[in-house]
């Protein structure tokens, strides 16, 4: 995120291996994302892209699918100069981590290659694979010693989704940290790559006002909303076995929540950061099995329309079990057992098909007394809520009451809102090119620690758990295109309180 002065400076020389060069990740985003940096010249001077691919393919015919790619998923205009040579440091290596000796091959010709780039042995490997391959392919670059820093510096990139549960979690990162130290590691979460999500940091620390009334003294509670239009397609066999809590709470939401909810770093840097956002998930109250059944709603979509697109029961997706318990949404309540925190639940919500896609972290500040005004009109009475929204729009909004001109006193809510594309020239981006850009610089500010991701896994574990256990039992049904179940609305109702509408 550049966080010092020498903001925007070029990255070391460095090769940036990508593994699943041929997937759909490496095409649509990782790509896509080097590209627009090569374009604000935020590449390297010395500088290659290895394609690792387990069948042999020629450096022309990866150039020309990562060129069809580009073309494809760019955010902006593809600008032939700029690509081509960015395409032309590109080079196809073959290797299986089922082989170990196409992995020693690799070794040698990755030092060749360095050799004539003159990119100082400073290796990314981007790890755009399934995630059963994380592991397979970490362990033999270990062992063929490619992730030793002797003088120059390797780097492992993985993506999500980090384990499954807890267990696999920890022991994935038991895994890794056998081969690498902490900091070599960068694990992404796709949600840190979003300008308004690396915001809440400036928005609560770099302003005097909202600190002092940032805590159960004046909140009375938070929504975290990440609601999605789409179903889920042709994912269903990824999704059956991941559902909606896995898919998106532990990393996606927690991510947020931990942003809005940590201490003040002592600095700002990525070892202070990341250390108040473990805490703070740490700080997430384990619930019984009980307490979990009691504190969520799980659902699952039927046939709807999503605007005017039909959308199918979830159980009729492709790939999908017709007997799926699987749930597509998922609400729980969470408390934060903290001196900032206690006594302040923190409400989730998330699922696919739903009526509106709406990604926004809602503070519901507490009700003033209105005893004074209790003969007064009024004609809507605001919840006092500061509003951070990611989608559709991004933007933060302040909602509060105000006199309606006129003689007499007549109360309304009104809001106040600031639109980042009314302030700022808001490039066009795949929400990638910070986080790869950092990968390079050696910043990990915005990438997940051991712990963080443990602690998130530790504060989900009873709801899979529960919610394993109660099998069909409580999944409640939704109608595409609705809300979700009517039962998310009790989870708040019962304590005398909301959701914000859709929409
Ligand atoms: C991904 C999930 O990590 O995040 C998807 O696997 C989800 O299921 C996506 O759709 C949401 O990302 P965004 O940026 O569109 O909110």
């Amino acid at each position: 995120m550049a966080t010092s002065k020498t903001a925007q400076k070029k990255p070391d020389p460095c090769s940036f291996v990508i593994f699943g060069v041929t997937g759909d990740l490496a095409h649509r985003l990782v790509v896509p994302a080097l590209y627009n940096l090569a374009v604000n010249d935020l590449l390297p001077d010395n500088f290659c892209v290895v394609g690792v691919a387990r069948k042999a393919m020629s450096n022309d015919d990866l150039r020309d699918s990562l060129m069809t790619g580009l073309r494809q998923f760019a955010t902006q205009k593809v600008d032939d100069k700029i690509a081509d040579h960015l395409f032309q440091c590109v080079t196809c290596i073959e290797a299986d981590p089922s082989d170990p000796a196409s992995f020693d091959k690799m070794s040698k010709q990755l030092d060749e290659l360095e050799e004539s780039r003159k990119t100082g042995g400073n290796r990314l490997f981007y790890l755009a694979t399934p995630p059963n391959a994380f592991q397979p392919i970490s362990k033999e670059l270990g062992r063929a010693g490619m992730l030793k820093e002797n003088g120059a510096w390797r780097r492992l990139v993985v993506e999500k989704p980090f384990g499954t549960d807890l267990a696999s979690a920890k022991e994935l990162n038991d895994a890794l940290l056998q081969l690498v130290d902490e900091h070599q590691i960068y694990r992404i979460d796709h949600y840190l790559g979003k300008e308004t999500v690396q915001n809440i940091l400036v928005l609560r620390f770099a302003n005097g006002m909202f600190e002092p009334i940032w805590n159960r003294n004046h909140i009375d509670h938070i929504q975290i909303t990440v609601d999605e239009k789409l179903g889920v397609g042709h994912r269903g066999s990824f999704y059956d076995a991941t559902g909606a809590l896995r898919d998106m709470v532990p990393n996606h939401l927690f991510q947020l929540l931990s942003l809005v909810a940590m201490e003040p770093p002592a600095k700002f840097n990525a070892h202070s950061v990341r250390s108040e956002k473990a805490e703070v998930l740490a700080a997430i109250q384990t619930q019984s099995e009980a307490d979990a059944l009691h504190n969520s709603v799980r659902g699952q979509y039927v046939s709807g329309k999503v605007g005017n697109i039909d959308i199918e029961d979830y159980r009729r997706t492709e790939d999908v079990k017709p007997e799926s318990t699987t749930e597509t949404y998922a609400a729980l309540k969470l408390t934060i057992d903290n001196w900032r925190w206690a006594g302040v639940p923190f409400y989730l919500r998330t699922g696919k098909a739903l009526g509106v896609k709406r990604t926004e972290i809602a503070i519901k500040f507490k009700q003033a007394p209105f005893a004074m005004f209790s003969e007064t009109p009024v004609n809507r009475l605001s919840q006092n809520f500061l509003v951070i929204s990611t989608e559709p729009t991004e933007d933060i909004t302040l909602e509060f009451n105000t006199k309606v001109p006129g003689p007499t006193i007549n109360i309304d809510g009104v809001e106040m809102k600031f639109r980042y594309k009314d302030y700022f020239k808001v490039e066009p981006s795949t929400g990638y090119e910070t986080l790869i850009y950092d990968c390079m610089i050696g910043d990990n500010i915005l990438f997940q620690r051991a712990d963080s991701v443990e602690a998130g896994w530790q504060a989900v574990q009873p709801f899979l758990d529960a919610w394993k256990k109660a099998g069909a039992r409580g999944l409640k049904t939704y109608r595409a295109g609705s809300e979700g179940p009517e039962e998310a609305e009790a989870l708040m109702t019962r304590d005398g309180r909301s959701w914000r509408q859709l929409g």
